[in-house]
């Protein structure tokens, strides 16, 4: 979702069958390079602070906890989890190496 010149990442999700074979990094790799193209200066996304996976990949991408949003995501039975607010600022188009 574009917002002006910032774009929320509104869900990432890879098969379970095909989790763990580099598919979430090809796609946040090629997300990243197309955004930063586009002109897009930062992606933003939310997390749960459960999601060791999810945020292991986001920070080999380089994003950075910058907030926290109080029982945003259903947890088990009738009680919430925080999300982690991480964001990446993209450099400008032309200067991206992603590893
Ligand atoms: C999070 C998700 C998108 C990652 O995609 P993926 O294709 O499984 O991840 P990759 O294979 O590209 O691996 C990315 C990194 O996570 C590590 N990783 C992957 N699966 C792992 C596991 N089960 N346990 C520990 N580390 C794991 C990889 O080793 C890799 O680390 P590296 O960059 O240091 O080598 C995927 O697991 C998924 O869809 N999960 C369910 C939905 C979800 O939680 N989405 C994110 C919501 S914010």
């Amino acid at each position: 979702m574009w917002v002006i010149e910032e774009v929320h990442l509104l869900n990432l999700s890879v098969a379970a069958s095909r989790q763990g074979q580099g598919l979430g990094a090809a796609v946040m790799r090629w997300l990243l390079l197309d955004c930063t193209t586009r002109g897009a200066q930062s992606m933003l996304l939310e997390v749960r602070p459960s999601n060791r996976v999810a945020l292991h990949l986001y920070a080999r991408f380089g994003f950075e906890h910058v907030g926290t949003r109080k029982a945003y995501y259903p947890a088990a039975g009738q009680t919430r989890e925080d999300a982690l607010v991480l964001r990446v600022r993209l450099p400008v188009p032309g200067a991206l190496v992603l590893a």
